[in-house]
């Protein structure tokens, strides 16, 4: 058969016709594939209909492992966070960083605020002073052409808090901007704010078109685009833990707690100096973040967007987490801006979206956004505590180890060997596969296959 890996009406397809037609020009097997691939359609059809509601042109699922880290003690409350990630070693740093701090008076959250921001872009050439002057006009037409859509958010104590004109024409030729600030409750309000920018941007258009201070040369105006900005720095939320630097305890090969502080202090400024390190320190902040972000079903590429922006601001990337080390206090913080939904888009839709918040004690988008936010700080903070004492490829690889072996099929006796043979020495993917054929006495496994099925 020749295979095709083009064509048109596939969005058309039912989901069974698009599978087939998928499994048979782009895989070897296409049996066997579409059999995997089906394996993981939901076994309640009416389930598997709400996940395929989210996308477009799905085909199955695709499964991520959802952990918990408990003993997150955050304001004096409690807290065991789901975390959906695939990294081995993620959910156990957490975990710890969290039992670490629980016994030194966990985190200490504040929200400093919740404003969103949107904006209209467009293009005109008229003067602005006669639109500064009739500005006060413009925004009463905005808000109101506004108002059947912000009726709800309004009634929820959220709705459009402010709406500038920003000159930008010294950047670029006659551009301009309308930035708005909302405030959307426990909603992440994407839709809310992009819906109210394009009822702003009709209502510009209208305005400059039909009022009679401008001139006819002065009507032409081009709107660009509208649509909300994903840089939410004042919807921030800062998460901090400290102790007596002799309260941290004492750390592998003999390190005492004033070393570690002052390797931890070190390693943290190192982040903010040099952004070859920032960027790998502020991925470990987002492993916390991204795996309760997902967890909750909230927009991560927003939040990754937002946060890496934030770690910008001034102008070279740097850590977004913070230490000092005064009158014989360790202090570690971090100022995150995150926007969160904790009603709309898919946190009810999705249902271990749902056990999420329920496990969480149903919180409102603030007390979400501390629970994020102390994730990020605890994973930040196991990552630098491992990097500076032991390093991290200990824990990490013993994590790893269990990857391994199931890559290589080992059976659950041989798991049991492994962790054994290998608690003091270097996990390598070659010295397992050594291990393994010794174990078996052959070289079944000389080229990385899968010669043993599992047996659990
Ligand atoms: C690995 O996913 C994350 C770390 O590299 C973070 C860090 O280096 O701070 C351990």
């Amino acid at each position: 058969m020749n295979k095709r890996k083009s064509i048109t009406g596939f969005s058309k397809f039912s989901k069974r016709k698009k599978l087939r037609w998928i499994v048979e020009n782009f895989f070897k097997d296409p049996e066997n594939v579409m059999r995997e691939l089906m394996s993981f359609w939901h076994s309640s059809e009416e389930q598997q209909r709400v996940f395929d509601g989210f996308s477009e042109n799905t085909i199955s699922n695709y499964y991520l492992p959802y952990g918990v880290a408990p003993n997150f003690v955050i304001n004096g409350k409690t807290y065991c966070i789901p975390m959906v990630i695939e990294e081995s070693s993620v959910v156990a740093a957490a975990s710890s960083g969290a039992k670490f701090w629980m016994n030194r008076g966990g985190f200490k959250a504040e929200v400093v605020d919740t404003q969103k921001i949107g904006q209209v872009h467009f293009s005109w050439s008229g003067n602005v002073k006669k639109l500064r002057s009739v500005f006060d006009e413009l925004r009463a037409a905005l808000e109101k052409d506004a108002e059947d859509i912000t009726a709800n958010m309004r009634k929820r104590g959220g709705g459009i808090l402010d709406i500038e004109l920003l000159d930008m024409t010294d950047k670029e030729k006659d551009y301009y901007q309308l930035k708005a600030s909302f405030e959307t409750c426990d909603s992440m309000g994407a839709n809310f704010i992009n819906s109210v920018l394009e009822s702003f941007s009709a209502t510009l258009r209208q305005f400059i078109t039909t009022h009679p201070i401008f001139d006819d040369h002065e009507k032409d105006v081009i709107v660009i685009m509208s649509i909300l900005s994903n840089y939410t720095p004042d919807c921030l939320v800062r998460v901090s833990v400290e102790c007596p630097i002799k309260d941290l305890g004492t750390f592998p090969d003999g390190m005492d707690s004033t070393m570690f502080a002052n390797k931890f202090y070190k390693a943290i400024k190192i982040a903010h100096i040099d952004p070859y390190r920032a960027a790998t320190h502020n991925k470990g902040i987002f492993n916390g973040i991204d795996a309760v972000v997902l967890a909750t079903a909230n927009d991560f590429r927003a939040v990754e967007a937002c946060g890496h922006t934030y770690a910008a601001k001034d102008g070279q990337y740097k850590s977004l987490s913070h230490c000092t080390i005064d009158n014989g206090v360790f202090k570690f913080w971090i100022d995150l801006p995150i926007a969160l939904g904790t009603v709309g888009g898919l946190t009810n839709l999705h249902p271990i979206a749902k056990c999420s918040l329920e496990l969480l004690g149903n919180p409102n988008a603030k007390e979400l956004m501390m629970i994020i936010a102390a994730t990020g700080l605890a994973q930040n903070f196991a990552a630098i505590k491992s990097l500076v004492t032991t390093g991290i490829q200990q824990g990490h690889m013993k994590m790893h180890l269990l990857n391994i072996l199931n890559h290589l099929g080992a059976t659950q006796a041989e798991e049991k060997e492994a962790v054994k043979y290998f608690d003091d020495k270097v996990v390598s993917f070659q010295a397992v596969r050594e291990f393994i054929e010794k174990q078996r006495g052959d070289h079944s496994l000389k080229n990385g296959a899968l010669v043993y099925k599992k047996t659990k």
